[in-house]
């Protein structure tokens, strides 16, 4: 049976495809790779059938994937990985037993690693928060984005659609003071930037820049992270490392020589 593949491409750079990924892609003849994957990933896709999966309404997307289904594999790339904020669900459920899907590189992952740092700290951080403006929506009852935002917290903000200031405030608000927040813009793309400052400063560091395309009448999206939270700045000894290893990790017999 052929198979429809449901590939977790990262965050853009090819290097960070996984192996099972390319091998996936390798069986493909028709593959739907949105924007920017088309151009990053396209040492892999030569000789193969590429279109955007947001040029076709579901009915029209189901005929097209059929079609391809006759001649070989179909291969999705997923932006970043399946686990949040991707909408391919009803396809992987339509498709049932023949929808394989290959995890990836989140951009949650990606932005750690070129922050350098890890997103819960004990004592600094106990929790990390994926969370969108967008579809956190003003339901009576619901938790909003300052509800959210609480000392102990780091927040990892998709899909940004509020004002930077509006956004910073916010925060403000919900932490009670100013923390580190970091703008992660086009990881692992040509045109890379990274700000690093806090909710005082960071509006000023953007020096008027929009990095969540707010203004851009085609609402084409931003590709911009926003990481918030102590963890980004504490500073971290080897206490922790020390503590782990006396309590924990030499009651499991690890060898402690
Ligand atoms: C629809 S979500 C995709 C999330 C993805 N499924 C994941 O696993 O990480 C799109 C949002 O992810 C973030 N994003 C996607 N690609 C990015 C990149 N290369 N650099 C920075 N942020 C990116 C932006 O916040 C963008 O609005």
């Amino acid at each position: 049976m052929k198979k429809v593949w449901f590939i977790g491409a990262g965050p853009g750079d090819p290097q960070l495809l996984t192996l099972h990924g390319v091998a996936a892609l390798r069986q493909a003849q028709l593959v739907f790779a949105p924007d920017p994957y088309e151009h990053t990933c396209a040492d892999f896709l030569g000789g193969k059938e590429v279109c955007c999966p947001f040029d076709f309404d579901f009915s029209e997307l189901l005929a097209k994937i059929n079609a391809g289904l006759q001649r070989a594999d179909v291969a999705f790339l997923i932006p970043g990985d399946l686990t949040f904020y991707a909408p391919f669900q009803a396809l992987i459920d339509h498709f049932g037993a023949q929808s394989q899907v290959v995890p990836g590189v989140g951009i949650a992952n990606a932005a750690a690693a070129r922050l350098k740092r890890t997103l819960d700290l004990p004592g600094i951080c106990n929790r990390a928060i994926l969370v969108s403006p967008r579809t956190l929506g003003n339901e009576e009852g619901m938790p909003r984005l300052e509800d959210l935002a609480g000392k102990g917290a780091s927040l990892l903000i998709y899909m940004n659609n509020l004002p930077l200031e509006e956004l910073c405030a916010t925060l403000r608000r919900g932490y009670g003071a100013s923390v580190p927040i970091a703008l992660l813009h086009r990881l692992g793309l040509p045109g890379e930037e990274i700000l690093l400052g806090d909710l005082d400063t960071i509006v000023f560091e953007t020096a008027g820049r929009d990095y969540f395309n707010l203004t851009d009448p085609t609402g084409k999206p931003a590709l911009t992270l926003v990481v918030v939270g102590e963890t980004l700045t504490a500073p971290v000894d080897g206490s922790w490392w020390d503590y782990r290893r006396e309590h924990i990790w030499k009651k499991r017999g690890v060898s402690t020589e």
